[in-house]
């Protein structure tokens, strides 16, 4: 069985809710779960945003083999090494074995000491501006480190004004069936979680965070795919408005 969503005709969201998990990260409680976000892109390349915890790898493959839906995986993007995210990063190369894996020198550093599977055989490493394209895509990758590791980035695909977030503008709480911002009542039911998400997980980096603002406030964001919590289309202003306080 699987579960994917349709975010844009050609993005397709694989990820997953964890209601089971007590501490997030053994120390922050999360009482109404977490979610874990994966991205695929279906251009003439296809393009995977990062994988999910361990804890859903069986939804999440599904979900992946039905989201190709026989077409070929070309590109992993690895935004975040930290193992909510990268966990089945040596699986997806296992069953997707002629992917390329697009990622910063430090996360590449940061594969070999997790996994021993050849890395530098697919490794693709990118640096501040560097583009990839994708076919009526054009993804620009923009470095992000300490928000909330060192090797850090995010994605912004420049056709759609998508910016793939890694961790920032995420949010603690399972998303319940819900896709994005407009899906609930974002300042009552929503923002409290996100508050507390970025105090806790992002907050302490505050000077790294101004300086991704600082590099955002260039881009004309259209919308926020971030590894936790909801897609964000109408609360953009207001959600960096928050950071940014
Ligand atoms: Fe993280
Ligand atoms: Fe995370």
């Amino acid at each position: 069985m699987y579960n994917v969503r349709n975010i844009l005709d050609d993005l397709l969201y694989l990820g997953c809710s964890d209601r089971r998990l007590q501490l997030f990260e053994s120390a922050y409680p999360v009482a109404d779960g977490v979610s874990y976000n994966s991205y695929l892109l279906k251009d003439e390349k296809t393009v995977l945003f990062d994988t999910v915890d361990k804890v859903c790898a069986c939804q999440f493959f599904k979900n992946l083999e039905y989201a190709l839906d026989g077409k070929k995986l070309d590109y992993l993007v690895i935004h975040h090494m930290e193992p909510d995210h990268a966990a089945l990063v040596s699986e997806v190369k296992r069953r997707y074995p002629e992917i390329n894996i697009v990622c910063t020198a430090k996360a590449l550093a940061m594969i070999k000491q997790f996994f021993d599977f050849d890395i530098d055989s697919c490794a693709q490493i990118v640096k501040e501006g560097d583009v990839l394209n994708t076919g009526k895509h054009e993804l620009q990758f923009i470095m992000a480190p300490m928000v909330h590791w060192p090797e850090v980035m995010v994605t912004f695909d420049k056709t759609t004004g998508t910016l793939f977030s890694a961790d920032a503008f995420g949010a603690f709480g399972a998303i319940n069936g819900n896709l994005f911002d407009t899906d609930v009542n974002w300042e009552r039911d929503y923002l409290d979680e996100a508050r507390r998400y970025y105090t806790n997980i992002v907050g302490k980096y505050g000077l790294q965070v101004q300086m991704l603002l600082k590099k955002a406030s260039n881009l004309d964001i259209k919308m926020i795919c971030p590894l936790h919590g909801l897609i964000i289309k109408q609360n953009i202003k207001l959600f960096i408005e928050k950071y940014d306080k």
